[in-house]
């Protein structure tokens, strides 16, 4: 009886065992494959709306909050270059990078928030697009700083440099 026993156990342990070990070892690389299926005609990423909606204009409404936003963001990303009045003479400009344009140019001065919000989006000539490391709430509020700053006029704000507009 006990023999019996011993033996029943030994001949389960042994059916666990071979359960491993003769499994197809590519058997579950297998499973996980599945035929290419194209993106379908129209197909957008998840979220892509809600970004495209963050990004239309008018944008956020302008408030003090969202200004003051702007102003630590533009300090961080943009005064580099631009420098904290936006004379284009950031200590990067002072090491050799391209000058970027005064903000102060006609130029310049006429552009929308929303088209400063398209520069900081894809960049422009030289100047990199920040889209990966300035969310779009961020954008609009920086740009409506850059507005800010150039509506104060050049000579309101303190540059980083010596250099007149
Ligand atoms: C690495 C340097 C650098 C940084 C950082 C930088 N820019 Fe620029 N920016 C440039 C240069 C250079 C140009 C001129 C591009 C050209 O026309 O080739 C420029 C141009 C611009 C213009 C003018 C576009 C036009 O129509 O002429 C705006 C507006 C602007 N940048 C906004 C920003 C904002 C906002 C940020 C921060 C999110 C920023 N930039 C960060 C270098 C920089």
């Amino acid at each position: 009886m006990r023999l019996a026993a011993a033996i029943a156990s030994l001949a389960l342990l042994a059916a666990c065992d071979s359960g491993t070990e003769e499994r197809d070892p590519v058997a579950s690389t297998r499973a996980v494959q599945r035929a290419y299926v194209p993106v379908p005609p129209g197909a957008v990423p998840r979220g892509a709306s809600a970004y495209a909606a963050a990004l239309a204009p008018p944008g956020p409404e302008l408030t003090p909050a969202l200004l003051a936003r702007g102003q630590e963001r533009f300090n961080a990303f943009c005064s580099p270059c631009h420098g904290v009045s936006g004379r284009g003479d950031g200590p990067v400009v002072s090491r050799g990078f391209a000058p970027p344009p005064s903000y102060y140019e006609e130029r310049v001065r006429a552009l929308e928030p929303a088209q400063i919000v398209q520069v900081i989006t894809h960049g422009k000539g030289r100047m990199f697009p920040y889209a990966d490391r300035v969310p779009p709430e961020d954008r609009w509020a920086i740009a409506h700083y850059v507005k800010e700053l150039q509506a104060r006029g050049a000579g309101a704000a303190s540059g980083q440099g010596s250099a007149t507009p």
